[in-house]
């Protein structure tokens, strides 16, 4: 758009640098608080370790996911594309305060799941994946993000939806997740509709989700050795879920 100026001006050109230009375009962070990794026993009597993912994993990260969107079952697809659009935007600053949680045994990628702030009360849940299916491997993954939300950001409720039925059978109703009218609100995730759980509802019964559902916990601190296992980050050769 162009408009004349209303007075002489003594420059007709004002340059920015790209780097006073980033601050408008990312916005300043909340500083979250960062997640302490977990070991979890899984039902296949592997340990999983939790962890927050490294930037520098995320090219790593992308390759598999490029794979990953090629599966056509299960809604691996769709999530496969959204959630490789969620890492590039983490990787080059362009989604809001978000958080990336990975299960990994003996570092190999088993699990995923992520999320953003949309401000300090309200927790986004983006996505969660399972690359090594029939382990529950998924159902633990979000409720670290959930245990992760309400336990160390503090944050008031938190906000999922579904794309897929395991999802909902997972989360929705397997936390009894209640829903906000629809159309009404709409998650970002393709308008639909928003399923929540506040602080309160956490409290009262969602906290014991895992050892209800999952039959496992949280175990930390962890030891260095399991750490140093879990320290690169290896991709399964292939993806079979
Ligand atoms: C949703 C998701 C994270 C759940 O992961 P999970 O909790 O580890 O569970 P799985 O998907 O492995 O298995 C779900 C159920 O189907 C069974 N199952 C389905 N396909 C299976 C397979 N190929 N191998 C083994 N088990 C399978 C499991 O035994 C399990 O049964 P259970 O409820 O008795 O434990 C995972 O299915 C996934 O990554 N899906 C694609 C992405 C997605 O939909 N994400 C959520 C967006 S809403």
């Amino acid at each position: 758009m162009r408009k004349n100026p209303p007075e002489k001006v003594s420059q007709d050109k004002v340059i920015f640098d790209v780097s006073e230009i980033e601050p408008l375009l990312s916005g300043p962070s909340l500083h979250l608080k960062p997640w302490e990794p977990v070991s979890v026993k899984l039902k296949t009597g592997e340990t999983m370790l939790i962890r927050e993912a490294k930037k520098e994993e995320a090219p790593l990260l992308l390759s598999y996911l490029q794979e990953v969107m090629k599966v056509d079952h299960d809604f691996y697809d769709i999530v496969g594309a959204r959630v490789y659009a969620e890492v590039l935007g983490w990787y080059r600053n362009r989604l809001k305060d978000p958080y990336t949680l990975l299960g990994l045994i003996d570092g190999k990628l088993a699990g995923f799941a992520n999320g953003r702030l949309m401000n300090k009360d309200i927790n986004i849940s983006l996505h969660t994946m399972a690359f090594k299916r029939g382990a529950r491997v998924g159902a633990i993954m979000y409720y670290a993000k959930t245990f992760y939300a309400f336990e160390i950001l503090g944050n008031k409720e938190f906000w999922a939806t579904y794309e897929s039925y395991n999802g909902w059978k997972r989360w929705g109703v397997g936390m009894a997740q209640p829903s906000y009218p629809w159309p009404d609100y709409q998650h970002e995730l393709g308008g639909a509709r928003v399923y929540y759980i506040t602080k309160e509802y956490w409290d009262a019964v969602v906290r014991e989700y895992i050892e209800d559902y999952i039959s496992t916990k949280f175990e930390k601190p962890v030891s260095e050795e399991l750490l140093k296992k879990n320290e690169k980050l290896i991709l399964p050769e292939k993806v079979e879920v």
